[in-house]
């Protein structure tokens, strides 16, 4: 049997998935892995009955890819796939939801809200924001790639944010403003792979620093202090196995102004492209590339 690489799909995450797929192919090709691409925006996914696939490497991120409907598709089809399963993607796609339940099994996350595209005309923003310190970043709960976010420090500035971040979805996370640095723990089978810190002269590490220029600095090793460093490691870990995840993921990490880590997020297929930082900690450890890749796609074995 081959193996199908899903990459590509519909979300606004697609650019970035099509490269993923692409380093993702090339590397299964030069393992002499029996491999093709397989685009379920431009075919339906229960076309891969008729494809003699037995095995599915996930290289979609965001909605429709990341967040449980392609691993329900592949449950009901009774194809093993790389990453988490339903209920891990679809909770982590939703970043409010996340910190709720890290928040509530006593993982450090930053003070936030959570607003509905419905109630934007009635959002005391000049409240919401003293709420949360007076500087926050808004986000949308369930983009990728920095899409659709902004910083506020006025109340108009709040406003404006979540009137652009209502572009991309129906719930906006507001959350407290953190200084940074940030840090990206992949974890791999259980394991954290060496922190990454991420430094960005932007204003904050957006979709422009992420895949556009190169002004963006991702250090690894990340310069901390040994047991800092296993403090990283450790968080991410917990938070990995506190939502349900498994086979592998990336949790996103920040410090805040008292050098406490806060947890941001986690994502279940993380960027796999020539820029992307899981494959930047594997090289950190001695992993290639493509051991990263057939390592992940070991995982749909277990
Ligand atoms: N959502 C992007 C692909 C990442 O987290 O790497
Ligand atoms: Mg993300």
């Amino acid at each position: 049997g081959k193996v199908a690489v899903l990459a590509g799909g519909n979300s606004a995450e697609r650019e970035v998935s099509l490269r993923s797929g692409a380093a993702i192919l090339q590397a299964l090709c030069d393992e002499g892995v029996d491999a093709f691409l397989f685009d379920p925006a431009e075919q339906p996914l229960f076309g891969l009955a008729e494809l003699d696939v037995d095995r599915v490497f996930i290289a979609l991120h965001g909605r429709g890819g990341e967040d449980g409907q392609v691993q329900a598709v592949l449950e009901v089809m009774d194809i093993p796939y790389t990453g988490s399963g339903i209920l891990a993607c679809a909770l982590t796609m939703d970043k409010s939801k996340t910190k709720a339940l890290w928040h509530g099994l006593g993982l450090p996350t930053a003070a936030a809200s959570t607003v509905s595209a419905n109630d934007l005309g009635s959002v005391d923003c000049a409240a919401l924001l003293a709420r949360l310190g007076g500087k926050v970043m808004v986000k949308p709960a369930h983009e990728g790639s920095s899409i659709g976010m902004g910083m506020a420090r006025t109340a108009d500035e709040l406003a404006a944010a979540l009137k652009e971040a209502a572009r991309f979805d129906g719930d906006m996370l507001v959350e407290t403003w953190l200084s940074g640095p940030e840090y990206t723990v992949a974890v791999l089978d259980g394991e954290a792979l060496p922190a990454i810190k991420v430094q960005t002269p932007n204003a904050f590490y957006d979709y422009a620093a992420k895949y556009q220029d190169n002004s963006t600095q991702y250090i690894c090793p990340a310069e901390l202090p040994e047991e800092q460093e296993q403090k990283v490691r450790d968080l991410a870990v917990a938070a990995f196995n506190a939502v349900g995840c498994k086979s592998w993921g990336r949790v996103d990490m920040m410090m805040n102004s008292n050098g406490q880590l806060q947890l941001l997020e986690l994502n279940t297929v993380p960027g796999m492209t020539t820029k992307s930082l899981v494959p930047m900690a594997a090289k950190q450890v001695g992993m290639s590339f493509s051991a990263l890749v057939l390592k992940v796609l070991a995982t749909t074995l277990d």
